[in-house]
């Protein structure tokens, strides 16, 4: 990239040279806006990606500006064809306001702390039954764990896992998250998975109202399925939410505890290369996700590329960094950028656990999963499902004896969502 800017867009906040950064995105993966930021010294630019001006911006302050409920929504947040494979139309992220309140409520009501043991617990069932069959032979930690997250899944929301093709629902589940940033057949066939998943979701939750399968009412799936609506002005709602947007919050659930596989990959690398820390994980793990478990775990999420930034329109004009942001302003947070911001993290590209001993605990500081407030914006609600699942895992792997053969661990930040190349392949001797 040319570091120059063209001048300073409207007001302070400089714009690239460039007429269109699409090909600078491609070709810089999750490090575009870093690079940027850092050569232009700046916390915001103005560029175009796919035709389309939009603002780049990163930083706690800008984390808490993104996500404070007021002056973003979601609204056009993202190419529609990354919208379908992952949130979905009608889902909690379209929502705003007392409608978004009203829904993001279930997701935290179904997550919350008791639930999440349920959950880990059975994780490391069918963790446990995954490396028994594999009886020793090498494993890819994110394809074999996300069968073992999906079995999980289904049997915490309280679906029967033995009436369902775990390993090909497991397997629709990670395409819509591998495929959501590709274009061409492998987009479309991740599409088709998608229509089919949902015709089971619509199924099952169907299923559940009509009492052909009775589930514990406690049980997210029951939770889902009863939810109401938010009250609309002139009609006191009430009414259970409609079918195919109950089953697009089911998927909701289901696919983002798959994806945890992608952190999982990045966990048991981490203890691969940093033995040192298999001391400390598994004295701590042993007691939950506290203590030098969990600064590891978020070592991880710090540095582990999933998702590089998140999308947002502004709702309401305001001033920002000596420019102007009008409503309408299409604008990216810079997730990855504000993971790895030498203000907030020393020498950021180190991995180093121990930095949470000193951390500030700003939640605006440690945005792997977006920033901002839980309830009153989109932040994501799976935050504590994800610190647990990874916590148990990296416990059951800093415990077990393990062989990791010859391979290529190099990550390409240059693909969305970003994997090491032989995708961690491991043997756990019998
Ligand atoms: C691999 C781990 C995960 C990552 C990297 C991740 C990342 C994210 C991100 C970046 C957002 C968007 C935030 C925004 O728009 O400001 C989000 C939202 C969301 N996530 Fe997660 N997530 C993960 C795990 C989970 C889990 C385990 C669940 C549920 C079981 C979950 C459910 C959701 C939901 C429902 C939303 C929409 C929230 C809203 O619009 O209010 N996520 N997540």
């Amino acid at each position: 990239m040319d570091a120059a800017p063209s001048g300073s867009g409207a007001g302070g906040i400089p714009r690239l040279p460039e007429l269109d950064s699409t090909a600078g995105f491609l070709a810089d993966g999750y490090e575009f806006g870093r690079r940027r930021f850092t050569q232009l010294g700046t916390d915001a630019f103005r560029t175009r990606l796919m035709g389309r001006p939009v603002t780049v911006i990163f930083g706690a302050a800008a984390s808490r500006r993104f996500g404070d409920g007021r002056h973003f929504s979601r609204e056009r947040a993202l190419p529609s064809t990354v919208q379908h494979l992952l949130q979905d139309v009608g889902s909690v992220q379209t929502l705003q306001d007392g409608a978004h309140h009203h829904r993001k409520s279930l997701f935290i009501e179904v997550l919350q702390p008791a639930q999440l043991a349920r959950l880990k617990d059975r994780f490391a069932e069918e963790w446990w039954e995954v490396r028994a069959r594999a009886d020793g032979s090498p494993i890819s930690v994110p394809d074999a764990s996300a069968v073992a997250l999906t079995r999980a899944a289904l049997a915490w929301c309280g679906l029967p896992v033995h009436h369902v093709d775990t390993a090909r629902l497991s397997r629709y589940l990670v395409s819509m998250f591998e495929n959501a940033a590709r274009v061409g057949p492998a987009h479309w066939q991740a599409r088709a998975r998608r229509r089919r998943t949902e015709r089971w979701a619509r199924e099952a939750i169907e299923l559940v109202r009509s009492g052909g399968l009775r589930v514990a009412e406690d049980a997210p799936v029951a939770v889902l399925a009863g939810h109401a609506d938010a009250p609309q002005p002139g009609d006191a709602g009430g009414r259970p939410l409609p079918v195919d947007v109950a089953a697009v919050e089911l998927l909701n659930l289901l696919r983002p505890i798959v994806a945890v596989s992608r952190f999982l990959a990045f966990t048991a690398l981490a203890l691969i290369e940093h033995p040192e820390w298999r001391v400390p994980v598994r004295e701590d793990g042993h007691g939950g996700d506290r203590g030098r478990v969990r600064w590891f775990v978020d070592e991880v999420r710090r540095t582990a590329p999933f998702f590089p930034v998140v999308g947002g329109t502004a709702r309401t004009p305001f001033d920002w960094h000596g420019g102007r942001i009008e409503a309408g302003d299409w604008v990216m947070l810079d997730l990855w950028a504000t993971n790895h911001d030498p203000r907030i993290w020393e020498d950021p590209d180190r991995f180093d656990p121990d930095r949470f001993a000193g951390w500030s605990g700003d939640p605006d500081t440690l945005i792997p999963q977006g920033g901002g407030f839980l309830e009153e914006d989109h932040r994501c609600p799976g935050e504590g499902a994800t610190i647990a699942l990874m916590s148990e895992f990296a416990t059951s792997f800093a415990t077990a004896q393990v062989e990791v053969p010859e391979q290529d661990f190099s990550v390409d930040l240059r693909r969305f969502p970003a994997i090491p190349a032989d995708r961690v392949r491991v043997a756990f001797p019998s």
